[in-house]
């Protein structure tokens, strides 16, 4: 995270220091980097030179419009899930021949507003929706151009929750069914059919699943052109692991990912397609916290944080690692044992375990790593705690690119029936 340092022993995004924006906006906050952010898009794009390559930012990693807007700039498209997601794109200024729709259930609604908004194609992931594809183009007087996502049965060899490339995941096709639906797609009027997609998992840290799935794609591309079908687009999918700073972890680099990517489809002359998320943003944010209590506990002491599982639920949901920091680099002080944990009235809401960290006192500002993916996106308001402001640095200034709700704004929400 190298647009993270510490300046003067205090941690900076850039040029701005953490504490200058925390007594601006209050903690919690999430801020980005917007030029790791743009440097990543540039270092995983290069790595794909040799290839005739497309980039569609995963944008459920991270969706707000000011991140969409600045990967959107730099020429990227957008792999999007579901209408709301699709909208946000579109609100950021994404052309719609740059926006892919994923998903594993994209509703009649969804999919209606896709074509007739444009999208540059649809990832059909079930034979029920290739028919729904296929009805409301005709309906629209259209022919809309589509991939088949393929399940390969390939372990990612990840977490279990963010596997999906097995043939017990709910995602794609079976590979060995493939044949006979791009046959029936093919049938179809108002569908076209240009490719193949793949998504194996999330957080990968083993190139050969990868390299097993696409080997198996590319056998299929060269049977389906066979069959006669026009297969001149592979969309790959995203799921490249990325550093949370566990040691012992091998992270492979996304140039080997691009030189495996490069050796195995390069006879093909198709476009690649890539759906990267976290390794664009993950590394690009930090979730910004401060200590609101330390409790000596029976044989463990508790800091108590301001930000809990709401704001980042990776650690509850998936025993996440992100590493914790302080603000203040006090290289003279002690370090301890602590649990570090949030206010919600949870056991889950535990970010670490008897984790070695600077001791810290109340009111000390704190930073979890990792945070610019799958943070933001995943909150939630649970304990009617506000959904945390997220703030946005650019070289020497900051800005506030979603404010905090009032507590008074999520109240008034609520409709109380006149008959109580
Ligand atoms: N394409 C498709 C079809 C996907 O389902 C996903 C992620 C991506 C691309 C982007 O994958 P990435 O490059 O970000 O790994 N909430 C989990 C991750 C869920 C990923 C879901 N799909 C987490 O916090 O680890």
């Amino acid at each position: 995270m190298d647009n993270f340092n510490y300046k003067k022993r205090e941690l900076h995004v850039d040029k701005v220091a953490i504490r200058e924006i925390a007594s601006s906006v209050g903690t919690p906050f999430y801020v980005y980097s917007q030029r790791a952010i743009e440097k990543k898009y540039q270092s995983f794009s290069k790595a794909f030179s040799k290839l005739n390559c497309s980039i569609s930012y995963a944008m459920k990693a991270n969706s707000n419009q000011a991140i969409l807007k600045i990967l959107g700039n730099l020429g990227s498209g957008m792999d999007v899930v579901s209408g709301g997601e699709y909208l946000r794109a579109k609100a950021a200024g994404i052309p719609s021949d740059r926006i892919v729709f994923s998903g594993v259930g994209k509703t009649n609604e969804e999919i209606h507003l896709a074509i007739s908004g444009g999208v540059r194609q649809f990832n059909v992931e079930s034979e029920p929706e290739l028919i729904e594809i296929s009805r409301v183009a005709s309906n629209l007087n259209v022919t809309v151009p589509l991939t088949i996502r393929v399940n390969p049965d390939i372990d990612a060899k990840t977490h279990s929750k963010i596997s999906t490339g097995k043939s017990q995941n709910k995602f794609g096709i079976p590979i060995i069914n493939a044949r006979e639906i791009y046959a029936f797609a093919a049938s179809l009027s108002s569908v076209k059919i240009v490719g193949i997609d793949v998504h194996i998992g999330s957080q990968i840290l083993d190139l050969e699943p990868y390299r097993a799935a696409f080997l198996k794609i590319h056998k299929l591309a060269m049977d389906l052109r066979l069959d006669g079908h026009e297969i001149s687009r592979i969309d790959l999918g995203g799921g490249l692991g990325i550093d949370y700073g566990l040691n012992d972890t091998k992270i492979p680099s996304h140039l080997e990912y691009g030189a495996l990517v490069t050796e195995i489809f390069k006879d093909l002359g198709c476009e690649i397609e890539l759906e990267p998320g976290r390794w664009i943003v993950g590394n690009s944010g930090l979730l910004i916290s401060s200590v609101i209590y330390l409790k000596k506990g029976e044989g463990r002491d508790f800091l108590i944080v301001d930000a809990a599982m709401n704001d980042l639920i990776r650690p509850a949901l998936y025993e996440a690692h992100h590493e914790i920091i302080p603000i203040a680099e006090n290289i003279e002080s002690s370090s301890s044992l602590y649990d570090v944990v949030g206010p919600v009235c949870e056991t889950g809401d535990t970010f670490a375990v008897q984790r070695e960290i600077i001791d810290m006192k109340k009111d000390d500002l704190l930073a979890f790593k990792s945070a610019g993916a799958y943070a933001a996106v995943m909150a939630s308001e649970y304990n009617t705690r506000p959904l945390v402001p997220e703030v946005l640095v650019n070289g020497d200034k900051f800005l506030l690119i979603r404010a905090r709700p009032t507590i008074q704004e999520m109240i008034d929400r609520d409709q109380v029936p006149d008959w109580l």
